[in-house]
């Protein structure tokens, strides 16, 4: 199984070590655009394979297709950050540009991969892979609720003060800080759930430091996280590349579906060898509909900024 991760920064990277370390796929190639960048991350990453006792194929390419060919997933994370002084417009006007042409050259030597994204407005660029490629809609998935769900569940974790692998929650709606929906009610203690043991109120601090997780560490390191987000995509790399079927909220083009269409956002799917095998209908209550419909607004009123890019 071969995984191709565009983007040899810090998500990128670290997504691959995470591949490789965990044995997920037997070949992983790291493409960037920097000369000899993800050839020397590649490079350090192999040069771990004895003390961790993988023995993953990792390479490097500086912007070099050929070399991904015949992947079976392909991973998105390229990109630049928001710098001061940009409005939201220009940065999707230039992201939007390396995602269209990064997913258009990835295809050309992977027909049939299934494309991870991850570079942001993760939502708008899952939405413009859609559009730009033509592809299928169970072979596209935004990676946003993965990490968010991981966050929730980790604040979770330590306001119950149990153990974070025996809680179960989600987050839904867009991969924003205003427009994700931690959904409390249904969060849950090996079953028991969490409103059973944390206030009204412990609840909503919850789910406030999970929306802002993301800012929160990019106020704490001076850019965006890694660690987790790397190990969110190994995680739903994992989920497609070994069929495991896990129910992953991801985003992904909504026909019908909670109510909306023509919009990439997330929802809990099911992640198998297929991409998106399925669209999991969970009901919600007016509250959080309320809150779903609110946060596709936001996220369409952010693809209506790709205009000039589909163009
Ligand atoms: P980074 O700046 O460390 O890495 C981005 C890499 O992309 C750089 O090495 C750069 O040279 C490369 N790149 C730029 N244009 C390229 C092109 N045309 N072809 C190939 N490579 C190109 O950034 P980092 O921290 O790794 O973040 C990457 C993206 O992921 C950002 O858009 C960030 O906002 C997003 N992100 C999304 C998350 C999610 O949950 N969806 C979580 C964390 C980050
Ligand atoms: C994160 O959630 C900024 O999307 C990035 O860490």
């Amino acid at each position: 199984m071969k995984v191709t991760i565009v983007g040899a920064g810090n998500v990128g990277a670290t997504c691959a070590d995470a591949i490789a370390y965990r044995r997920i796929a037997s070949e992983i190639v790291l493409l960037d655009i920097r000369e000899g960048f993800a050839e020397g991350k590649a490079l350090d990453i192999m040069q771990t394979q004895t003390t961790l006792g993988f023995n993953t194929k990792v390479s490097g390419s500086t912007n070099d297709y050929s070399k991904t060919a015949g992947s079976d997933v392909v991973v998105i994370t390229s990109g630049i950050p928001r710098k001061p002084g940009m409005t939201r417009e220009e940065l999707i006007g230039i992201n939007a540009g390396i995602v269209k042409s990064v997913a258009e050259s990835l295809l050309q030597h992977s027909p049939n991969a299934i494309v991870v994204v991850v570079s942001n407005p993760m939502d708008t660029m899952t939405y413009l892979t859609l559009k730009a490629t033509g592809l299928p809609k169970n072979r596209i998935i935004g990676m946003g609720g993965a990490l968010d769900s991981s966050r929730f569940k980790t604040y979770l974790s330590q306001a119950l003060d149990k153990p974070a692998n025996d809680i179960h929650g989600m987050v839904i709606g867009g991969h924003g800080d205003t427009t994700m929906i931690p959904l409390t009610r249904l969060a849950a203690y090996n079953g028991v759930p969490v409103s059973e043991f944390l206030s009204t109120e412990r609840l909503e601090k919850v789910a406030a430091d999970t929306m802002v997780g993301g800012a929160t560490l990019t106020a704490l390191l001076g850019t965006s996280a890694w660690y987790a987000p790397g190990a969110s995509v190994a995680y739903l790399v994992d989920s497609i590349l070994n069929d495991q079927k896990k129910m992953i909220p991801c985003s992904v083009l909504l026909e019908g579906e909670y109510g909306q269409s023509d919009i990439c956002i997330g929802v809990p799917c099911i992640i198998g060898k297929n991409g998106i095998e399925k669209i999991v209908a969970i009901d919600l209550n007016d509250e959080e509909k309320a809150k779903f419909a609110k946060s596709a607004d936001a996220v369409r009123a952010m693809n209506a900024d790709l205009k000039s890019v589909l163009a």
